[in-house]
C-alpha cells in the first residue's frame, strides 16, 4: 500500500504533496483536460454532488434526468430540497433511459453516467449539445474508470473511490470545466451554503481546494488506499485496461444470460447496459406470478444460499430496485470469477425453487 501518512497534519508538505498527487494521477489516468479543476472533496460522491448543485444551481432553468435510484435522489434535491424553479425531472422505470432528445440546451442538466440500480447508462454524451448554454453536471460514480466520458460535454463530474477503483470510501471526486469556475464566480445563490459546501473567496475560486488543499481534514487513510489503486491501474495498463476488463466481465455474465432461460438483464435495449452494475430480472414464469414480497422473498433465499456457500456476497437487487439480481462487474472483478460465478446463479435458483 502507498505510505499512509497517518497521525500527521494534512496541511503538512508530505501529506499536501500526497493528495495532489492523487490529483494529478487521477487527472494522467481518467484522461482529464488540463482545463479542468479536480478536488478531493468530504462526503464521498454524495457530498461533492451536492456541493456543486447547491452552489451553481438556481440561475438557469433546469432538467433532471432520473431512471433509477440515485438519480431519483438528485430530482429530490432539486426539487424538494432546492425547491428551483422551472425544474424538470425526466423520469424512466428501472431499465429503461427517458427521452435524452427532450433535454434542453438552455437548462442545467443533472444526470447520472451509469444508473447504479438500473443497470442503465447512457451510450455516450452525443445528446448533450456542444454549444450549449446550461451546464452538464454528471455523476459518474459507478462509470468513471470503466467507461468513456466524454469530458468537452461535461461541465460538473463527480464520482468516489469505492466503486471501479476498488477503494476505501471516504471522499468525493470534484471535477469541474470553465465553465463550471465560471458559473461559480459569476453566481452567488440564493441559500445559505455550509463550509464544505463553499468553493468561492471573496467572489473567486477556492483554488487550493483543486491542489490538495482540502476544505477540511480528509482520511490520509482513504487516501493512501486510493494512491493504491491508481498505481495498480498504472500497472495494468491505465483506463484502456479497466474499461476491457469491465467489458470482458459484463460479456462473460450476459453470455450465460443470453443461454439460460430464467434470467435476462434488466435493460433491454443493449446499448443502454451497463458494463459495471449489471442488473438482472428472473423471467421465470412461477417466479412471475408471485407477488412482489415473494418474489422479494425469493431473491432473499437465493443471495442467502449464495453468501452461505461463499460464492458471491450482496447480489440481490438494490432495495429500491425491482426484485432481481445485481452483479458488480467492475474492472477489480477477474473475468475468470464471472465464469466461475455463473453455475453458483443457475444451482442457486434452482436450489431456491424446491426449497
Ligand atoms: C450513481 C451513484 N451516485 C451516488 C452514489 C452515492 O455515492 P457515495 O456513497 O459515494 O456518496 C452511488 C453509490 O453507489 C452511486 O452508485
Amino acid at each position: 500500500m502507498a505510505h499512509a501518512l497517518l497521525g500527521r497534519s494534512h496541511r503538512a508538505a508530505e501529506p499536501k504533496a500526497q493528495l495532489a498527487d492523487l490529483i494529478a494521477r487521477t487527472r494522467r489516468l481518467l484522461g482529464v483536460p488540463e482545463t479542468y479543476r479536480i478536488g478531493i472533496v468530504p462526503a464521498s460522491d454524495t457530498g461533492a454532488f451536492e456541493m456543486a448543485m447547491w452552489s451553481m444551481l438556481g440561475v438557469r432553468p433546469v432538467d433532471v434526468l432520473a431512471w433509477e435510484s440515485f438519480g431519483q435522489g438528485w430530482a429530490t434535491d432539486a426539487t424538494k430540497q432546492l425547491e428551483l424553479d422551472d425544474c424538470r425531472v425526466l423520469a424512466a422505470p428501472y431499465g429503461e433511459l427517458p427521452d435524452l432528445g427532450e433535454v434542453r440546451p438552455e437548462a442545467d442538466v443533472i444526470f447520472t453516467w451509469n444508473g447504479t440500480t438500473s443497470g442503465a447508462r447512457v451510450p455516450d454524451a452525443d445528446w448533450i449539445a456542444a454549444d450549449r448554454q446550461g451546464l452538464t453536471f454528471c455523476d459518474a460514480t459507478s462509470a468513471a474508470f470503466s467507461q468513456r466520458l466524454d469530458w468537452e460535454k461535461l461541465d460538473v463530474v463527480t464520482f468516489s473511490w469505492q466503486k471501479a477503483m476498488g477503494g476505501e470510501a471516504a471522499h468525493g471526486m470534484l471535477i469541474l470545466s470553465p465553465r463550471a469556475v465560471e458559473r461559480l464566480e459569476g453566481y452567488v445563490p440564493p441559500r445559505p451554503l455550509p463550509k464544505i459546501f463553499r468553493m468561492t473567496k471573496g467572489g473567486k475560486l477556492n483554488e487550493g481546494i483543486f491542489r490538495g488543499e482540502t476544505i477540511n481534514t480528509p482520511s490520509m487513510l482513504a487516501v493512501a488506499d486510493a494512491i493504491d489503486a491508481l498505481d495498480w491501474i498504472e500497472r495494468i495498463g491505465g483506463l484502456e485496461a479497466t474499461i476491457a476488463r469491465s467489458e470482458a466481465n459484463f460479456r462473460a455474465l450476459q453470455e450465460w444470460v443470453d443461454r439460460t432461460d430464467w434470467v435476462e438483464n434488466l435493460v433491454t435495449e443493449p446499448a443502454h447496459r451497463s458494463n459495471t452494475s449489471v442488473c438482472l430480472r428472473i423471467t421465470d414464469p412461477d417466479f412471475a406470478r408471485l407477488d412482489e414480497a415473494a418474489q422479494r422473498a425469493f431473491v432473499k433465499r437465493m443471495t442467502a444460499l449464495l453468501d452461505e456457500a461463499g460464492a458471491a456476497h450482496d447480489i440481490g437487487a438494490h432495495r429500491d430496485a425491482p426484485p432481481g439480481l445485481r452483479v458488480w462487474c467492475g474492472a477489480t472483478v477477474e473475468t475468470a470469477d464471472i465464469e466461475r460465478l455463473t453455475p453458483w446463479l443457475d444451482w442457486a435458483f434452482a436450489t431456491a425453487t424446491t426449497s
